[in-house]
Order: structure tokens, then sequence, then C-alpha cells
């Protein structure tokens, strides 16, 4: 039986034996609902998708498609860890996709935000369907709904962007194990199976990803700044014990230039943003008081180990009046 409604006297998995009990009976549903057929899943490497990888690898193995689409504006070792963890470590049919050129042509010179946006998703389905109509004999599509989508949809605040979006002529039945949990129990679930802590606990990532910290009309070198700079904030809140103390933490790298002195010569460089914001529901944010000597030990290796940056600032802005993103 699949479950589509979330029992209102439901438990909220905060455990390993909860979270075992809610494997088995997902297990032994998926199983129901698929029997023999194939399904396919867009595997981003995010904890939703990567939750039901691991539940369908367990539920059907090789019945299992996975796609993963490198639009290059994911983060500094997250294809390879999705290749890793899934293709190495679960042998699963993992689909790998370098789609990389087709994103950043599209979206080269185009400089709103929205537009951006746009592009990132319309490629993403289209590079996805090809991928689709490459394999035969597909009845499901697998998808990492979580109960907040659900509700979040019903209420009108946002269009449910899982199901939607893929052209007509695939029709597929939709699998979805976790849209009755909410993120938290997803977590736990997702440790229960086994995945790495790095993919269990990953702070939010935005769907169209480093695209929109690089701020305006997206150049590679400019985007290589935002992904170096993003990968060594991320290894200092590591070291220094940030690390799922602080809710979401990351670096923008503005589409200007300004003077600096490297190697007692001019250098006319970006400036990198940091921003390290603690939030309940992302609606409202605080910011976080990072120590000033880490402060300034990542400005010092960001100036010397990012190419083309020579200035580094902390974004002091709540939300409101600043929103999280910079676009
Ligand atoms: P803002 O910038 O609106 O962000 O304060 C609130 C939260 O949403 C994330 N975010 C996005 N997530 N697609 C996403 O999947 C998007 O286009 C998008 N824009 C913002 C942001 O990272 C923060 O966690």
């Amino acid at each position: 039986m699949v479950t589509l409604v979330r029992p209102e006297n439901m438990e909220r998995i905060t455990t390993p034996a909860l979270a075992k009990a809610f494997i088995e009976e997902q297990l032994a549903a998926l199983r129901e609902q698929i029997g023999d057929k194939k399904v396919l899943l867009a595997l981003s490497g995010g904890v939703d998708s990567s939750v039901v990888a691991a539940l369908l690898i367990k539920a059907v193995g090789k019945q299992l498609t996975c796609v993963h689409v490198n639009h290059g504006l994911l983060r500094k070792g997250e294809p390879e860890q999705v290749i890793e963890v899934f293709r190495n470590q679960m042998d699963a049919n993992l689909i790998y996709v370098d789609a990389v050129d087709r994103f950043l042509d599209k979206l080269a010179g185009v400089d709103d935000p929205e537009t951006k946006r746009k592009i990132i998703g319309a490629e993403f389905i289209e590079v996805f369907a090809e991928e689709a109509r490459k394999l035969d004999g597909v009845t499901f599509l697998a998808q990492g709904t979580i109960w907040p989508d659900i509700l979040e949809s019903e209420a009108g605040i946002k269009a449910h962007h899982n199901a939607g979006g893929l052209p007509a002529d695939l029709n597929f039945e939709l699998v979805e194990p976790v849209r009755i949990l909410f993120k938290d129990e997803v977590r736990v679930v997702g440790k229960e199976l086994g995945l790495p802590d790095g993919m269990v606990y990953r702070q939010p990532f935005p769907g169209p990803g480093l695209g929109v910290r690089c701020v305006g009309a997206i150049t590679r070198d400019r985007l290589e700044a935002v992904r170096e700079s993003d990968a060594i904030l991320r290894e200092e809140f590591a070291k220094n014990g940030l690390e799922g103390k602080v809710w979401q933490y990351f670096t923008i790298v503005p589409d200007f230039k300004t003077t600096g002195v490297k190697d007692g010569k001019r250098s006319f460089e970006w400036p990198v943003v940091l921003r390290a914001v603690n939030t309940r529901d992302a609606m409202s944010a605080t910011v976080e008081e990072i120590p000033f000597a880490l402060l300034q030990h990542i400005t010092e290796r960001i100036t010397h180990e990012v190419k083309g940056v020579n200035r580094v600032l902390y974004d002091l802005t709540p939300k409101p009046v600043g929103t999280i993103e910079w676009e």
C-alpha cells in the first residue's frame, strides 16, 4: 500500500528504530508497487533524491536507473561524490551526464536572475527527458517529494516543482517513497540507510546552484571563483565546528572588480562575499557571529588561493531586508 497522506497520528521519525521500521514498510510497498518494472530517478545528490535512490536500490536494485545531470553549477566535489556513493559503493545503475557546456553556453550573457533560473530549469528537463527517451520500457518516475512540498503546493505557496515539467510523451507513474516525511525525518532515514554524513546533513542548496551566486551573467572563470571560495568556506567551517551549527553558508562573487595590490603590483580583481545565516524556515534569517580571527583566516586563504580574487567581505544583512541568496 502506498501512503499518499501523512497520517495525523504518525510519530515523528527521530530514532534509528523508527527509521528502520519506516524503511521496512517502504521496501515492501515499493516492491509491491513496482513489481518487475523499471524506475527512473533524477539524482541530484541532495538529501531527498539520495534517500529515494538508496531506498529504491534496496527495494528493486538494478530495476532503478539514476540520472545525475552535472549542469556545471554544482559545488566542488559533488558530482564525484554521487558517482562514488551510488555507482561504486551501492552498485547502482547510474547515468552521469556531463551537460556543463550546454548549460553554460545557454546562460552566456544572461544577467537577469529569473531568466537564469528559467533557463537552468528548462535545460534540466530537456537533458533529463533526452536521457529518459534513450531508455526502453521505463514505467515509473521516482521523486524526492517531501511532505512540506505537498503542504506548500496545496496552500498555493509554491508550485510542486517536482512533478511538473516533463514532456507529455514521457508518461510515467510516480513513485514518491518519502512524500509523507518532513526533512529532519528524511535525514534520520538516510543515516539509517548508510548514506555518508556529508550527504545526509547537507545544508540546503538551491536548484539553480552556484548560478545564483555568480551574480549577473555567468562566466566560467568567475564561476570557478565561486566554486573554489565556497569549498574553502565549507572546509574552514567544518574544521572549526560550525558545520551542522550554521544553517546555510556560502560565497557570492559579484560581477565587478576592485583595485588591490598583489606581489607589489596593482591588481584589478573580484571581491568574494561570505554569507552565513541561521533560520527556522528560510522566511527570515539572522546572521551568524563568526569569530573575527576565523574571518581573517578565511580571507587570507581566499585571497591567496582563489584565482582572480583580491578582496573578501562579510554580508551582515538579516532577512528581511536582504534575501538569503543574492539573486
Ligand atoms: P532566499 O534567497 O529567497 O532563499 O531568502 C530562501 C531559501 O531558498 C533557497 N533558494 C532556492 N532554492 N531554487 C531552490 O531550490 C531556487 O531558485 C532558490 N532560490 C533560493 C535559498 O538557498 C535559501 O535556502
